[in-house]
């Protein structure tokens, strides 16, 4: 599938045309962006990583059965993937607190839940994608209430097996954010990525932070980070 014309392009990813309508390249860039895009910098090797590490963890989902729009890994930076439209809601998890729900709620990083939390946040740039709730959701015309009760069905069962998959590479998932699409055939699939750049993960013993917070946080070694993850994973999963 030849390479053609750019569609999109995002913070950290280019979206490119294919000679097959239902299927696109997906290119990672190590371009890094926080806060929606106030601080912005590059991190070594962050394309390379994050598109192994989503190959890794995609490929992975698709053998536990969940549909995802993952084709197959072309290069270092490329993976091509099948075209869908995507819905416009960021879909959170949160297995413990962090990050702006930890701010909002004026608690502590690190408090394990004793429920599964989903947020759900409006893709938009000039609003800084604020959290919504479903009603919202619908009123934007982004889903239905059906569609959401699918949406966090399958948000819900990726969560499990990621908890556990991080689990057997002594991490804890602490919270991730995905994006669902939908394929021409209107069937919802889990979309975009799942990295470092997307989810918060604390080494089980030492609970070092190997995510993009050290990016946030300016609390260096970003490239090990992921490096660590990557190589983690691959030892797990690669025969
Ligand atoms: O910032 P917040 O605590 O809401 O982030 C929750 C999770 O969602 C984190 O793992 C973060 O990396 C991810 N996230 C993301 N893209 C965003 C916002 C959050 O991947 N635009």
């Amino acid at each position: 599938s030849q390479k053609k014309e750019m569609l999109y392009e995002g913070k950290a990813k280019q979206v490119f045309a294919t000679d097959n309508p239902d299927e696109v390249v997906v290119r990672f860039k190590d371009d890094a962006t926080a806060f929606n895009a106030q601080k912005k910098g590059q991190v070594d090797l962050k394309g390379e990583m994050n598109n192994a590490i989503t190959t890794l963890i995609f490929e992975y989902l698709n053998e536990k059965g969940i549909k995802t729009h993952f084709i197959k890994q072309l290069d270092e930076r490329e993976q091509l993937v099948r075209k869908v439209s995507i819905i416009p809601l960021e879909m959170v998890v949160r297995n413990y607190s962090a990050g702006s729900m930890a701010q909002r709620l004026g608690v502590e990083e690190g408090i394990k839940s004793p429920v599964t939390i989903f947020d759900i946040c409006y893709k938009k740039d000039e609003l800084g994608d604020p959290l919504i709730n479903d009603h919202h959701a619908v009123f934007l015309g982004a889903a239905t209430y059906e569609e959401l009760d699918e949406m966090y069905e399958l948000t819900s069962d990726i969560n499990e097996i990621l908890i556990d998959l991080f689990d057997k590479i002594n991490i804890i998932l602490v919270d991730f954010k995905i994006e669902l699409g939908k394929t021409s055939d209107g069937e919802i699939i889990l979309a975009d990525e799942i990295s470092p750049d997307t989810c918060r993960l604390w080494d089980k013993d030492t609970m070092k932070k190997l995510d993009k917070d050290r990016f946030r946080r300016d609390l260096g070694e970003v490239t090990e980070a992921y490096v660590e993850i990557y190589n983690r994973l691959k030892n797990l999963l690669k025969k």
